[in-house]
């Protein structure tokens, strides 16, 4: 007989990630709730893949050599300074498992990414919420010094702001910080800046990176972390050997190569991204500057009123219309607001669109 007291400790009081809704797409859906890219990855990795299908009897290599070798190339570092992940999910939970344990606590500001605190639970180490002190978002090195932990996780750009960070900022929490800084850099493809060139100053920084949101390939689950070889040597002992499947590493390696691809559609979204934000400046409705694939914006009915319920209107209001859009009403910081990913062209004008007759209260659900 089974009994729940065969369980572990850790997994007992455990509570798991809440993954964004994946509603059955129609062709009315518009799916702008999980900060997926809305262009199809690279035309480009349909090639050759039958030869990788028949290989599929073989194991993979266990070191994803030319990926991480294409990687390095990016990113101008050695290719033992990159670990490959499936997803960029896999990474932090190896920094984790790595850096982290009874007497060695792990530190986030809040609200960012909801999954550092499950990961932090299932490690079972004790977990420091930093709380930001106000919608600006903004970062006090200090606050980071002084958390007295041993792993660090920010968000840069931050989620759900999709605001960024200067590198300044990031340099300071190194001389200050004696722990370990992961900088989750998942969305930094659509950013003017990022933490790359910090690797040089510090053996203690690592960042993460995903192919699932700017390379369109959130379903074949592959990320990276960039590190000093010795952070990266550590990371490797935890790693299941064959974490990153055959095809998943040769879809992966194509698509990193498919730079025009890459420039194009990353392009696409940013200029999207841009004309969306100007429209909600227009309507008077607080948004982010922001640096991701999505916006963060405090909407605002016609009659001027802003909130928790305003926003949870409108985000049932698009829900009804199909609209699936992302909201955090469990933080005082994000309740009035609403995340947007950045869709295509068109289904961002079907998206105003909607907005403005939400704005015409008698339309309202
Ligand atoms: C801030 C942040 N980091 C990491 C991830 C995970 O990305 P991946 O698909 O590579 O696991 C996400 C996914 O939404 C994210 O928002």
């Amino acid at each position: 007989m089974f009994t729940n007291d065969l369980v572990s400790q850790n997994i007992s009081g455990h509570e798991p990630y809440i993954p964004g809704r994946q509603p059955k797409l129609n062709a009315e859906t518009i799916k702008l709730n999980t900060n997926e890219n809305p262009y199809p990855p690279s035309p480009l990795i349909s090639d050759g893949l039958h030869e990788h299908i028949d290989n599929l009897r073989l194991y993979p290599d266990s070191s994803c050599e030319e990926l991480r070798n294409s990687i390095a190339q990016l990113h101008s570092v050695d290719p033992d300074e990159v670990i490959i992940g499936n997803g960029s999910d896999d990474i932090l939970n190896l920094c984790t498992r790595c850096f982290s344990d009874v007497s060695k606590p792990i530190g986030f500001f809040e609200p960012s990414y909801s999954l550092y605190n499950v990961l932090g639970s299932l490690q079972g180490c004790p977990v420091k919420k930093i709380p930001f002190q106000d919608n600006t978002f903004e970062i006090k090195n200090d606050l980071v010094s002084k958390s007295k932990t041993n792993l660090f996780f920010i968000t840069s750009p931050h989620a759900p702001t999709g605001r960024t960070y200067e590198n300044s900022l990031f340099s300071s929490i190194l001389k200050n910080y004696r722990g370990i800084l992961v900088i989750d850099e998942a969305y930094a493809d659509f950013a003017s800046t990022n933490a790359i060139n910090l690797l040089k100053e510090s053996e203690r920084l690592i960042i993460t990176r995903t192919l699932s949101k700017s390379y369109s390939l959130a379903g074949l689950r592959v990320g990276y972390g960039l590190g000093s070889k010795k952070i990266i040597s550590v990371l490797n002992r935890a790693r299941e050997v064959y974490n990153v499947d055959r095809i998943a590493q040769y879809i992966a390696w194509v698509a990193l190569n498919d730079r025009d691809y890459f420039s194009e559609t990353k392009t696409k979204i940013i200029n999207s991204r841009e004309k969306l934000y100007s429209k909600f400046k227009e309507w008077g409705w607080d948004t982010y500057k922001s640096g991701a694939n999505f916006l963060f914006t405090r909407p605002v009915d016609n009659n001027g009123n802003s909130g928790k319920d305003i926003a949870q209107s409108l985000f049932n209001f698009l829900q009804h219309h199909q609209i699936f859009t992302r909201y955090f009403p469990a933080h005082i910081l994000t309740e009035p607001y609403l995340r947007i990913s950045i869709g295509k062209e068109r289904e961002m004008d079907m998206l105003v669109t909607k907005l403005i007759q939400w704005q015409t209260k008698d339309l309202q659900v």
